[in-house]
């Protein structure tokens, strides 16, 4: 998406060789009509595998796959950071570490929301190392749904994230990949 190019171009900073500063564009505030159009696209590029549902994780996930799912017209469900130590035995929770944040937080799914029925679309505003995306696509294998692919806004190709999960057998497409954030400039692939 060239548009995004663009506007990724004017609206983010560096902050470090390898964190973009989003919060125009995904983290802070929305342009619904630009997401309307990530949704569209992501619903195209996924337009013939039958998804039932589409999946994300909270927060900055759910403005994209909430248009992805109006588009395709079915369910979107986003996986809550749990804050609570008790275990949900209807439930499905996975630990994953945060590159940005340097920390470990928990993501659960309720059973009830994912079924071996389920055909599943995942949709991500970011991929760095692709540790939250891992977590999310475990729950995803052990609930027994199928996990069509992933959708992601920004994927960070210097980082693994993107390749390894390519690299396990699964769809990911991307709408803009960032090579590098070196030198102070952004870097398309
Ligand atoms: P990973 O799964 O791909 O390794 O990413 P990781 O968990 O390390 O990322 C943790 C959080 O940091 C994610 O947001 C992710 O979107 C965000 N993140 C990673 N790299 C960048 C970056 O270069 N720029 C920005 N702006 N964010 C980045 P989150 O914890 O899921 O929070 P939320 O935004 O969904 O609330
Ligand atoms: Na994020
Ligand atoms: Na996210």
């Amino acid at each position: 998406m060239d548009l995004l190019k663009e506007i990724i171009l004017k609206e983010a900073s560096i902050m470090t060789s390898d964190v973009l500063k989003l919060d125009a564009v995904l983290n802070h505030q929305v342009d619904p009509v630009l997401i309307m159009e990530m949704g569209r696209e992501f619903a195209r590029r996924y337009a013939e595998a039958s998804i039932t549902k589409v999946i994300t994780v909270e927060s900055s996930g759910i403005p994209i796959a909430f248009a992805t799912a109006l588009t395709l017209g079915v369910p979107l469900i986003f996986a809550r950071r749990k804050k609570t130590l008790i275990a949900d035995p209807d439930a499905f929770s996975e630990r994953v570490p945060s590159f940005t944040k340097g920390i470990v937080t928990d993501i659960m799914v309720s059973r009830q929301f994912l079924t071996p029925a389920d055909k599943v679309l995942f949709i991500d505003d970011i991929i760095a190392n692709g540790d939250a995306a891992r977590g999310l696509i475990k729950i995803i294998e052990r609930s027994g749904a199928e996990l069509v692919g992933l959708g992601i806004v920004v994927e960070k190709s210097f980082q693994a994230g993107g390749r390894t999960i390519r690299e396990q057998g699964i769809r990911v497409e991307s709408l803009v990949k960032i090579a590098s954030l070196d030198n102070g400039q952004i870097t398309f692939e």
